[in-house]
């Protein structure tokens, strides 16, 4: 059965509803594959995936250059089968993962004539809002957004991990295509003020890391992760926090086989029947992964075993905080 579209906004066409995330092809998850993540990308068009997300902060730029290298090789009809989506206004020094935020007009325009040269595109489809600065007023923030748009170098806007009321100030300046923020089967805070405001401000939300950062997947070792994986620092993958966590997937992974999917099938099938507004964006640098995540867009899920999903959930809290100290930065949307 053909996936049916999902919005992200009025300037933007549907979508197919899984997109493609591809942080993990530069940073954070341990070694890179250019070939391979190419590949990935290739196929993930083929699947009729759409929506490609990145942002200037990935490997420092390394990110959008791979897009740049892939959009490149394909020529303009490869470009136009793409959503492109990239984002702004996390600084961070090479090696490091601490970070600053710089909202400021003067950034902004900076920040997008550097992803527009390094995607070596005319015009980004769907610009974020990566993180809030709170030293500038959103609606400054999204003025100078507005004016990008103004001047065709941004189709869209988006912001990440803002709180409601930003979101509300924001949209009275410019329409806000998309709001994106962490969300699946254990994080699952945005479901409190966030979605309900997406769904009547017309605004897609955006579920970044869907698959939990592989936790979800069943299919990562915890003790394995080498010093530079972001996880080694995550509470909730880390001692007891790790432990109570599996629990938790290897429960979901039961009812899974019983209904012959995968645990990122499953976890992703869930987050599409949660609301129609919700694109999870899954991220993977390998085609078999692809195929098996962009799948779960077929998948129906009945109200018993939605049920039988959120009982699972009931019976094992989530332990562990989804980011450490230094990823709180600029989250506004730690407590909504
Ligand atoms: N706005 C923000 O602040 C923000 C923050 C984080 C992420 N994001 C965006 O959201 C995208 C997705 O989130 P994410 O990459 O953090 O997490 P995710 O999609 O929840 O998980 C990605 C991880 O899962 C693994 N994986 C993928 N499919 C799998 C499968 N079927 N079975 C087993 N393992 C699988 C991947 O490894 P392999 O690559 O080895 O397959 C990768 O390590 C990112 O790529 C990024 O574009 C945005």
């Amino acid at each position: 059965m053909p996936a049916t579209p999902r919005p992200l906004g009025t300037a933007l066409p549907a979508v197919f509803p899984i997109g493609l995330g591809c942080m993990g092809m530069s940073e954070f998850y341990g070694p890179a594959d250019d070939a391979e993540s190419l590949a990935t990308l290739a196929h993930a068009l083929e699947r009729g995936v759409q929506l490609f997300d990145t942002a200037d902060t990935y490997g420092l730029g390394a990110n959008e250059a791979l897009l740049g290298r892939f959009i490149a090789d394909g020529g303009r009809a490869r470009r136009e089968r793409m959503v492109l989506a990239t984002k702004f206004g996390i600084v961070r020094a090479s090696g490091a993962y601490e970070r600053r935020l710089d909202n400021s007009p003067a950034y902004i325009r900076a920040a997008c004539e550097a992803s527009l040269k390094r995607l070596g595109v005319e015009r980004i489809d769907l610009y974020y809002c990566h993180r809030r600065d709170p030293a500038v007023p959103i609606e400054d923030v999204v003025g100078a957004m507005a004016e990008l748009v103004a001047a065709g170098k941004v189709r869209a806007l988006g912001l990440s991990e803002v709180s409601a009321d930003t979101l509300r100030r924001a949209h009275a300046v410019h329409p806000i295509a998309a709001l994106q923020s962490e969300y699946s089967l254990w994080t699952r805070e945005p479901e409190r003020e966030m979605l309900p405001l997406c769904a009547e401000l017309g605004t897609a939300f955006v579920a970044y890391s869907p698959l939990g950062r592989a936790f979800l997947t069943g299919a990562l070792d915890t003790a394995r992760l080498a010093a530079d994986d972001f996880r080694a620092h995550n509470p909730r993958f880390q001692g007891a926090a790790a432990q109570a966590n599996t629990a938790l997937v290897d429960a979901l992974g039961d009812l899974a086989r019983d209904w012959g999917l995968t645990s990122a099938q499953l976890a992703l099938a869930w987050l599409l029947h949660r609301q129609p507004h919700v694109l999870p964006i899954p991220g993977t640098r390998r085609r078999a992964r692809l195929d098996e995540n962009v799948s779960a867009a077929a998948i129906t899920l009945d109200a018993g075993q939605m049920a039988r999903i959120q009982a699972v959930l009931d019976a094992h809290p989530v332990q562990g905080a989804r980011y450490p100290d230094a990823g709180w930065a600029g989250v506004e949307a730690k407590n909504t």
